[in-house]
């Protein structure tokens, strides 16, 4: 089941009960946390889009931010990614206080966010663009000259990349020529150059076909193999398949937290789908 995006779930509560339940994707995740949210609240002139939002990603885990249009997830994604600051509360990352950093900051500790941000060169081959990444990663962007050595050294490490999302093969390829799901496995790549520890996703994927879903669905999952996973996203199939945990919002708080079965099981949360149904035009897309 897809959701449209702007759409509410019309059948959502019954669907939900039938999809699979995602075991934990990760195997050995303790519970130590990665990633904690107090009180995150976020007021635009008098309006508050986040309200006191508390949450605790775990370490190793793929988790989920979910909610009905206008809960809340995107401006609550761009607080922790720190791409907006928090009118009040605090986000701590690996023990200390990030709430002040910015995102270049949080990046250097290993807190990237991808898919909207790590822009591609149409015109570089797969494999100087995750050189790039891995030249700025290094702190080499502004050097066009490289001693062969360190040329050498950089394309081993970029095929390694390209190879963890599945493109080594097109690795002289321009980017210009990949189709859309490919294109996003290639920003994949370039964030993975970053090494990030916890990798913050917004709506991975949004505007793809079903064959394009199931791929990059797939690559979160291996990429997230001795990562963490944040990631907002609107496909419930692909939240049951790969996510160990799931925060629901509804009006800017938390209304629900849990693994997929839980959270779709409970009666808050299908009520908050169905009244969001109430106002607005519910479509399902297959
Ligand atoms: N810059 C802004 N100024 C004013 N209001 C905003 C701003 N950004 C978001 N909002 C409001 O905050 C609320 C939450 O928006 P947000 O985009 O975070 O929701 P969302 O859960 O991501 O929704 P969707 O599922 O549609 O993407 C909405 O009512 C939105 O209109
Ligand atoms: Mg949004």
């Amino acid at each position: 089941m897809a959701l449209a995006r702007g759409h509410a779930p019309t059948t959502l509560p019954p669907m939900l009960g039938r999809q699979r339940v995602n075991q934990g994707s990760n195997h050995g995740m303790g519970d130590q946390a990665i990633l904690e949210a107090r009180g995150l609240t976020k007021r635009f002139s008098g309006f508050t889009a986040v309200d006191g939002v508390n949450l605790r990603v775990t370490e190793g885990a793929i988790h989920a931010l979910v909610g009905p249009n206008g809960a809340g997830k995107t401006t609550c994604f761009n607080l922790l990614s720190k791409f907006l600051q928090p009118s009040a509360g605090r986000i701590m990352y690996a023990g200390r206080d990030v709430t002040a950093m910015s995102p270049a900051a949080i990046a250097r500790l290993g807190m990237v966010r991808s898919f909207q941000i790590s822009a591609t060169f149409a015109h570089m081959t797969l494999l100087e663009n995750v050189r790039v990444g891995l030249q700025r990663a290094a702190g080499l962007a502004s050097q066009f000259w490289l001693p062969r050595g360190v040329l050498h050294r950089l394309d081993a490490q970029a095929m390694h990349y390209l190879e963890q999302v599945g493109l080594a093969g097109l690795a002289q390829e321009f980017a210009v020529n990949l189709p859309y799901g490919r294109k996003r496995a290639l920003e994949l790549a370039t964030t993975l150059a970053l090494e990030p520890r916890l990798l913050l996703l917004d709506e991975p994927t949004q505007g793809m076909g079903h064959e394009d879903v199931e791929v990059v669905t797939a690559l979160i999952r291996r990429v997230a193999v001795g990562r963490t996973v944040l990631m907002v996203e609107h496909n419930m199939s692909v939240i049951a398949s790969i996510c160990d945990r799931v925060t629901v919002m509804q009006r800017g708080q938390v209304l629900a937290e849990g693994s997929y079965a839980e959270v779709s099981a409970d009666p808050a949360v299908i009520a908050a789908y169905i009244g969001d149904d109430d106002a607005n035009d519910a479509e399902l897309a297959a």
